[in-house]
């Protein structure tokens, strides 16, 4: 398969974990996937747990689960879940990638639980012609740096590179493999007689390390896997497998997606670099593709911006303030005023955004490079 080769699920839009395009209507995609929304009553009892609402749950970039009251009923028992997430490495990271993991990083804060992140090498190599096994592997070894330079506890967590722990992976998905027919992923990601049969067994590959501590512990351990929904249709089938096999099935929560910079709707992704801002990213490359790139949702003339104003829920360098670089409500809302009024202009708004991911940046490139010393904190291989 390419990287344009993947199915429809939909006339307007396509969602699967390895393309998004088009305008992506979360209220409709939840339906088609059958997953909850986050309601009120279950903010609250996150709340209750947390102390506090991360930004990211208060403005519902977090809108979307399953099983986590399951997870709190479980918790409640003095029964703790596990955390597991994962990366596909075939490129740098982009920030767009950030989000589920920053999320993550404050559930492991509040919850003082294990965290398992899984770097699937073999999942980039079947699916991309273009790459090869020593490819994803040091793409692998750049991501994990990423993870680690957000500041996960080394004793807490475990980052998983696929190829180096086949022995331990693939006693554990086969019996997974062996509960899932080939009609079943062809309906779930649109396979046909064409995908190579690595594509194919490859979500028993995913499925892994949500059920590896209950294999480990010898009794089930619950597992919440944060992530954005492009990734549900892995763990829906896995929902399915796994309780046939004795285990949990895995609990999620999902977001939505950080936008690619000329698109207020739809999903940042690795393969067009001047709709990205990679973490490798220099300041000057930075400023160039959101002054360039970043679609505004001001008006044409600054005269017209002053009258009319200008419209931050399609204002692209707004809706990534919202989502990552603005953590304070009462700045993000001063924010969001002036720009309706017309007070603050697009070009103050990208600078204001330019700033924070530069700062933000400058930190992270320092973690990432102090990270290399310590990825044998991190990496485990059987
Ligand atoms: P990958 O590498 O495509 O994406 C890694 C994580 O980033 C999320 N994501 C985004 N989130 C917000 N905005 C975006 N623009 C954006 N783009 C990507 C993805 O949903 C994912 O959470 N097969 C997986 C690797 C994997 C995995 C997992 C992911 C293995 N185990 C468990 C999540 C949970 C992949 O290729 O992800």
């Amino acid at each position: 398969m390419n990287r344009e080769n993947t199915n429809q699920t939909s006339d307007e839009f396509v969602v699967t974990p390895w393309e998004v395009r088009g305008k992506v209507d979360y209220e409709k995609l939840m339906e088609q996937f059958g997953t909850e929304p986050i309601d009120q009553p279950l903010l609250e009892r996150i709340e209750k747990h947390t102390g506090e609402l991360h930004f990211m749950l208060r403005r519902g970039t977090f809108f979307t689960h399953r099983d986590m009251n399951f997870i709190l009923d479980e918790w409640e028992k003095g029964n703790k879940y596990h955390l597991y997430t994962g990366r596909g490495p075939s490129e740098q990271i982009h920030i767009g990638h950030l989000v589920p993991w920053v999320f993550t990083k404050w559930l492991q804060d509040k919850f003082n639980v294990k965290f398992i992140f899984q770097l699937t090498d073999d999942e980039k190599f079947v699916f991309y012609e273009d790459l090869d096994l020593d490819d994803t592997h040091s793409y692998a070894i750049e991501n994990a740096l990423d993870v680690i330079a957000l500041g996960f506890d080394h004793k807490k967590t475990e980052i998983i590179i696929d190829t180096d722990n086949a022995k331990t992976f693939y006693r554990i998905a086969l019996p997974i493999a062996k509960k899932i027919t080939f009609s079943t992923v062809k309906s779930s990601f649109g396979f046909d007689n064409s995908t190579n049969i690595g594509s194919i067994f490859y979500t028993s590959i995913q499925a892994v390390p949500a059920v590896l501590e209950s294999v480990r512990q010898g009794k089930n351990v619950p597992c919440l896997i944060p992530h954005a929904i492009d990734q549900d249709p892995h763990f829906r089938l896995a929902r399915d497998v796994l309780p046939r096999l004795g285990y949990y099935k895995p609990a999620s929560i999902q977001c939505s997606f950080l936008p690619a910079l000329g698109g207020p709707q739809g999903k940042m992704s690795a393969s067009d670099p001047t709709q990205t801002v990679y973490v490798t990213d220099t300041p000057q490359t930075v400023k160039k593709k959101i002054t360039k790139y970043a679609f505004s949702g001001g008006q044409m003339s600054v005269a017209e911006h002053r009258k009319k104003g200008g419209n931050p829920d399609i204002d692209v360098s707004f809706q990534w303030l919202k989502i990552l670089f603005e953590p304070n409500d009462k700045k993000l809302d001063k924010l969001e005023e002036d720009y309706r009024n017309g007070d603050l202009l697009t070009g103050e708004l990208k600078a204001i955004l330019i700033d924070k991911i530069n700062n933000f940046l400058e930190n992270h490139r320092a973690e990432r490079e102090k990270a290399r010393d310590r990825l044998d904190q991190y990496l485990i291989q059987d």
